[in-house]
């Protein structure tokens, strides 16, 4: 009796056992996404509006039988942050993660971890190391080409110089110049600094440098950092390349609480193209900015996360060394603006 009781419960539980086996195998058909967004922080414009359109391309995805869930968080700009957060997505059960790194230098922690629960990366706008993305054969990097924006906003500023003979003030046959740096070591920072420099220096421009200034791609710390340098230097500044429109902006609004008349201001160009740099350009406190593809970005991103946490092919993909997906950039001065102002 007891043994013929025993052998009941264990068929019951072998007949449980294979439905729940059934069941998962239906639920690996999914229909729904998990996407972890994990941003340096949600203080940053471009990595806002890049979000916007993220969303945006995300949501064109869904259907009827797929629905996607898109979660988006800070790491308050501190790695340990991020790092914790990016643990919580995993533990939440995401399928692919889409990680703009705080510090771009040290993804490890977020690769190890990733690498474990078997979830794919895509890294974006914060370059990792070339070693670092080689870590693992899941991970990927989407951004823009650094180079090229550089390089575009040095030819910006050749041009305007080179037909404007009034932007050397001082008739003195030099480009006396300030830069306006984001962070430190971020490639965006260190690469459109060198390739807009040498650009100008290539195309016969001859620089004077009076100051470099970091001021973390934002714009009110921009504009600290020029109204001292105003001070300092009076009108004899004469161009202001800023790594990004934010601090291109704030340069700008330097000038305007001083109530500086236009003929004393530098010529000042941006990066980015988002809504109030390209008002900037339109109205001529701008003298130009390179346009950053968030869509195109988002696009290749929303297509890269699905594909990837699907299991599918990506071999359609423009992938450079088989890790890179670099969106191009486009130069905007008051030529072309009426073009982007209606994007
Ligand atoms: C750059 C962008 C900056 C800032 C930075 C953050 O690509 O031009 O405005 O958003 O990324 O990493
Ligand atoms: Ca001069």
């Amino acid at each position: 009796m007891r043994q013929s009781r025993r052998i009941g419960v264990l068929l019951l539980l072998m007949i449980f056992m294979v439905f729940q086996g059934c069941e998962k195998q239906e639920v690996q058909e999914k229909t729904t996404l998990r996407v972890g967004v994990a941003l340096y922080t949600q203080d940053d414009p471009f990595i806002n509006a890049l979000t916007d359109c993220l969303k945006k391309e995300f949501q064109k995805k869904e259907s009827d039988t797929l629905k996607i869930i898109m979660t988006v968080r800070s790491g308050k700009e501190e790695q340990s942050v991020q790092n914790h957060v990016v643990e919580e997505m995993i533990d939440a059960g995401c399928d692919v993660l889409c990680v703009d790194l705080v510090d771009r230098t040290a993804p490890s922690k977020i690769i190890e971890m990733a690498k474990r629960e078997e979830i794919p990366i895509i890294f974006f706008n914060r370059e990792p190391v070339e070693e670092d993305l080689m870590q693992w054969e899941r991970i990927y990097y989407i951004g823009g080409d650094a180079r090229q924006s550089g390089i575009m906003q040095g030819e910006l500023a050749t041009r305007l110089i080179q037909e404007n003979s009034r932007i050397d003030r001082n008739q003195d046959g030099k480009i006396q110049y300030v830069i306006m740096e984001g962070e430190a070591e971020h490639q965006d920072t260190i690469i459109r600094t060198n390739c807009s420099v040498q650009t100008l220096t290539e195309n016969g421009v001859v620089l004077e440098k009076l100051r470099y200034q970091f001021a973390n791609w934002n714009r009110a710390q921009a504009e600290n950092k020029m109204t001292q340098l105003i001070h300092q230097y009076k009108d004899g500044i004469e161009l202001v390349l800023a790594n990004n429109d934010e601090m291109a902006l704030g340069v700008i609004a330097a000038y305007d609480k001083l109530n500086y008349p236009p003929q004393k201001r530098p010529a000042i160009f941006g990066i980015d193209g988002l809504k109030d740099g390209l008002e900037a350009v339109k109205n001529g406190t701008l003298q130009g900015t390179v346009y950053q593809d968030k869509e195109g970005q988002a696009l290749q991103m929303a297509n890269l996360a699905v594909d990837l946490a699907k299991g599918n092919s990506i071999t359609g993909y423009p992938l450079q060394n088989g890790k890179y997906i670099m969106l191009p950039y486009q130069k905007v001065d008051g030529e072309n603006i009426v073009d982007y102002m209606k994007k």
